[in-house]
């Protein structure tokens, strides 16, 4: 097996593009993915702050290193979910990659700033962990934003997770949710602009980019997720890619160029403005933002405040050591 580019030795094949790379070479091509997915999508502009969703998983912790060497101000957020030894360890993993390249990671502690974790939200809600999950990770991800000043927020999300998520939406004609899948979601109404830089690269790919370049991360899923549809929704694409490189690639990017327009269409706009949540100044629809009302069902509270009067969200921002960028 041979580098596609220097013909040195390969250490990876991608199916795909029907290609193999030696490590150098195998880094350069992720980043030119990356570059390409930034530049097609107008994701980051130049100079920008970016704000990194990571959970100590190869994905985010893999893009916080791609972003930082293409040169953008990238500062992580890491949110702890209260996800019994999950949790624990998957924020090791987020601090020891921050601490041993001298890069800035937020901290949010659902059970320590709130009062309440996953598993209680799911159990009080009755519904599954992973809506309380992502309700809570995306109004954090927006206050960090809000907060810190940050122009975008960028998260993980690969060929693999897109593409699964899209398949499950075709299944079953989910067209709202067909019209929003996008790989870049605009800042508006009081919201930053979302990003997935990995789009065009797969899992397995992350996970070699970390192994090449040394980075320790969490292996294990979140429990709470097991068994849930869209693993198998991966599971099944990856029977067809097996047999047909290339289909993951083509599926994803052909609804992009091709259909999703069509369903963005019939999107029902609300262009009504929003207002601030009385809570927490979010913006929302009504009185009080859905994440307050959460935070409340659960019997949490609100953020806790620092003593020393530091300005909102500076009180939780764990600041790992700082590198001045070359
Ligand atoms: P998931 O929904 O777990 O597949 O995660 C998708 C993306 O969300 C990851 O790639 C991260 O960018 C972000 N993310 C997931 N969990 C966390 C967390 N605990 N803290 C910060 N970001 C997270
Ligand atoms: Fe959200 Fe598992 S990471 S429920
Ligand atoms: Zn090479
Ligand atoms: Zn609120």
């Amino acid at each position: 097996m041979k580098c596609r580019v220097c013909r040195g030795p390969a250490v990876i094949d991608v199916r795909r593009h029907n290609a193999n790379f030696c490590v150098e070479h195998f880094i350069q091509q992720c980043e030119r993915q990356v570059t390409k997915a930034i530049d097609a999508f107008g994701m980051i502009a130049p100079g920008e702050r970016v704000l990194v969703a990571v959970s100590g998983g190869k994905d985010s912790l893999a893009l916080w290193d791609l972003l930082v060497r293409l040169g953008y101000h990238a500062e992580g957020l890491y949110l702890g979910l209260g996800i019994g030894e999950y949790s624990d360890e998957s924020g090791d993993y987020a601090r020891n990659f921050a601490v041993t390249r001298g890069l800035v990671l937020h901290e949010v502690d659902l059970r320590r700033d709130f009062g309440y974790d996953i598993p209680r939200a799911s159990a009080v809600t009755g519904r599954v962990p992973c809506s309380a999950c992502g309700l809570s990770k995306r109004h954090l991800f927006d206050e960090m934003a809000r907060q810190g000043e940050f122009d975008v927020v960028a998260t993980g999300h690969n060929l693999d997770d897109e593409a699964a998520v899209l398949f499950g939406n075709v299944l079953r004609w989910q067209t709202e949710y067909l019209a929003r899948q996008m790989p870049v979601l605009p800042a508006g109404n009081g919201f930053p602009r979302k990003v997935k830089p990995l789009v065009r690269l797969s899992e397995r790919e992350m996970a070699a980019y970390c192994i090449v370049q040394g980075i320790d991360y969490q292996v294990e899923e979140c429990p709470m997720a097991t068994g849930n549809s869209h693993l198998g929704y991966k599971e099944a694409l990856n029977a067809v890619e097996d047999q047909s490189p290339g289909t993951k690639h083509d599926f994803y990017f052909g609804f992009l160029e091709r259909a999703a327009a069509g369903f963005r269409q019939g999107l029902t706009q609300d262009a009504s403005a929003l207002g601030s949540c009385r809570d927490c100044g979010a913006p929302t629809p009504g009185d009080r933002c859905a994440f307050c009302r959460l935070v409340e069902r659960t019997g949490g509270h609100h953020r806790t405040q620092d003593p020393n009067g530091a300005s909102p969200g500076s009180e939780t921002a764990v600041v790992l050591g700082r590198r001045e960028r070359s």
